[in-house]
């Protein structure tokens, strides 16, 4: 391989900012589609298509390297509007079951795999200490084992098996430590004009761990150990720091640690302009990464500059070409792996999108998810009694999805097909259920039951750092309205992570943390009225307070005790 085609394949650029063209002259070995980088149609077909165009381009070369074309397909091929979104992995956490994570990983392969997507950057397999941060929901839990087993189950699914006959590569992330960083430790670098306009955001996340390196090692590493045994052959870049020190630049964690001590053989990716924020100086930036032990660069913008530095690095030796040919053997090592099962898009149909088998088993997994946390006694409810549904999150996708989905930060809305729980539980024979999402039914009338669907806003990464997490704005109010009007009052709360709603909880006859559980609410209902029992526990504590929320910080068995509503 010439220099060119080895920088190339250590290259990734995001979709809007290269042409297929682009991928043959420069030899590109990964294109990715960020949390907003959506074909127009978003149609499972535009995506095909979207990607095809790239990955033909590589074909096409002399050396007809296969590309990677990569996504957060992090609950489910979850950028795809008509994909089966399955709950976020607090809601796996929850649920506990290796088996059902496995499954859901084979289906998220299948609906990649038709697409053509053939890298997810999943599973987060971050121990989440502070429910604070705005990637709780993307993290399996706070106790490591728990999340080091289910790490494992997904990224097994994710390879597939010869029945399937399709495997993606997975790619475990954020290395390392991503879930320990301190509230109000974010390093705003002041020349990186991204944080501009977020205002309050990124208050813990891309922030500072200050763990010891013993407390690291322990709680941090063991999803990762666990994830490559199951054959992850990437693994992504922390945007954190440790110690003060940003892992983009680490050589001792990504370089001594990670490949050298655990022996990883797969490549380490780095995230979406992480390497940026190395220094000021882009050359230095992409020259300290890269001898740190980046392999790949998730540049995602500016390729031309980044492969110009890259040759400059090389000719003046401050890249050396031992470690350009050990980034690139390690990413076509883990080419091969993905390229030995790859079927063509066009054997699977289209229709593997959303297919009906797996949205049973995303409504599987969301009803196997959910958690009660106060309430025992009054269910279930019969359905015989008229019943009250509001919230608007009782009927909404959105809402019911989370971020990353089909957009960076999710939205509430019908951003993708789905059942909601109303139209759930309007499927359940004979109930008598009337839906007012305020609550407000405009009359005195008083019905023996409510069920108040509460949810907090849709929010990915530093946007969901948040010092009080809660509902959002107006579903207090909801619940009140509720409350006033039924004699037994249910409450269903989504949310990516335990809220700080003493109120609804003390007010409540009974309560279900639901996590965010994707578009399938099928069997919700089964839950309220006793066809099918509560099976989850609670993978992060609930506070009680917001006082509680600085003290409940840090590793599992240090906060459980804390723990009941
Ligand atoms: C996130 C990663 C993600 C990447 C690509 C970053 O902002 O931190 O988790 O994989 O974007 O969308
Ligand atoms: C990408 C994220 C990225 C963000 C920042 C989104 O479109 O998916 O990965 O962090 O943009 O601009």
């Amino acid at each position: 391989m010439s220099l060119s085609e080895k920088i190339g394949q250590m290259t990734q650029v995001s979709n809007d900012s290269l042409t297929p063209s682009d991928v043959a002259e420069f030899h590109i070995g990964s294109v990715l589609s960020g949390g907003d980088g959506n074909p127009s149609p978003n149609t499972p077909g535009a995506w095909r298509d979207l990607v095809r165009g790239f990955a033909e381009a590589a074909a096409g070369t002399k050396l007809a390297i296969p590309l990677l074309y990569g996504v957060d397909a992090v609950h489910g091929n979850s950028n795809v509007r008509g994909a089966t979104i399955f709950p976020h992995n607090i809601g796996l956490g929850a649920a506990g079951d290796s088996e059902l994570v496995r499954r859901i990983g084979e289906a998220t392969a299948l609906e990649m795999a038709a697409t053509g997507i053939n890298w997810t950057f999943a599973p987060a397999v971050s121990v989440a200490e502070d429910i604070r941060w705005g990637r709780t929901f993307e993290s399996f839990g706070r106790d490591t084992h728990h999340v080091a087993t289910l790490a494992a189950a997904l990224v097994s699914g994710l390879s597939g098996d010869s029945n399937t006959g399709v495997r993606v590569l997975s790619c475990p992330k954020h290395f390392l430590g991503d879930g320990s960083t301190t509230w109000g430790s974010v390093d705003r670098k002041p020349w990186m004009q991204w944080w501009d306009g977020w205002g309050e955001s990124w208050m813990m996340d891309q922030g500072d761990s200050t763990l010891p390196y013993e407390d690291l090692i322990t709680r941090h590493l063991p999803p990762f150990r666990s994830a490559i045994d199951a054959g992850a052959l990437s693994v992504m870049a922390s945007y954190s720091s440790w110690k003060g020190d940003k892992l983009h630049g680490h050589v001792e964690l990504l370089t001594g640690l990670l490949k050298g001590e655990q022996g990883f053989s797969g490549f380490v990716v780095s995230d979406w302009m992480g390497v940026d924020q190395l220094s000021p100086d882009y050359s230095e930036a992409v020259t300290m990464s890269i001898n740190a032990g980046v392999d790949m660069v998730m540049v995602p913008f500016e390729f031309r500059r980044f492969i110009a530095i890259m040759h400059d690095a090389v000719a003046d030796g401050s890249i050396s070409m031992d470690r350009i040919d050990d980034a690139v053997t390690r990413i076509l090592g883990a080419k091969l792996w993905v390229a030995d099962w790859r079927r063509d898009p066009d054997e699977l149909p289209l229709s593997t999108v959303g297919a009906d088998r797996h949205r049973e088993l995303a409504a599987e997994a969301a009803r196997r998810s959910a958690v009660l946390l106060s309430g025992a006694t009054v269910l279930p409810i019969s359905t015989s009694d008229p019943i009250l549904v509001g919230g608007q999150a009782a009927d909404d996708i959105g809402l019911q999805c989370g971020g990353w989905t089909v957009g960076w930060q999710g939205s509430a809305g019908a951003t993708t097909p789905g059942t909601t729980l109303w139209e759930a539980l309007r499927k359940v024979p004979n109930l008598d259920a009337v839906y007012e999402p305020t609550g407000d039914t405009g009359t005195s009338e008083r019905y023996r039951i409510g069920i108040v669907c509460v949810a907090e806003d849709p929010y990915a990464e530093g946007p969901g750092d948040c010092a009080v997490p809660s509902l959002r704005p107006g579903d207090v109010e909801v619940f009140q309205r509720m409350r006033e009007r039924c004699d037994v009052l249910v409450s269903i709360v989504y949310s990516g992570r335990p809220l700080v709603i003493p109120e609804v909880v003390a007010d409540s006859d009974a309560v279900v943390a639901a996590w965010l559980p994707g578009s399938e609410a099928t069997e919700l209902p089964s839950l309220l009225f006793g066809s099918a029992q509560f099976e989850g526990t609670l993978p992060q504590p609930w506070p009680t307070s917001a006082e509680q929320l600085s003290r409940q910080v840090g590793p599992a068995d240090r906060t459980t005790t804390d723990s009941a509503p």
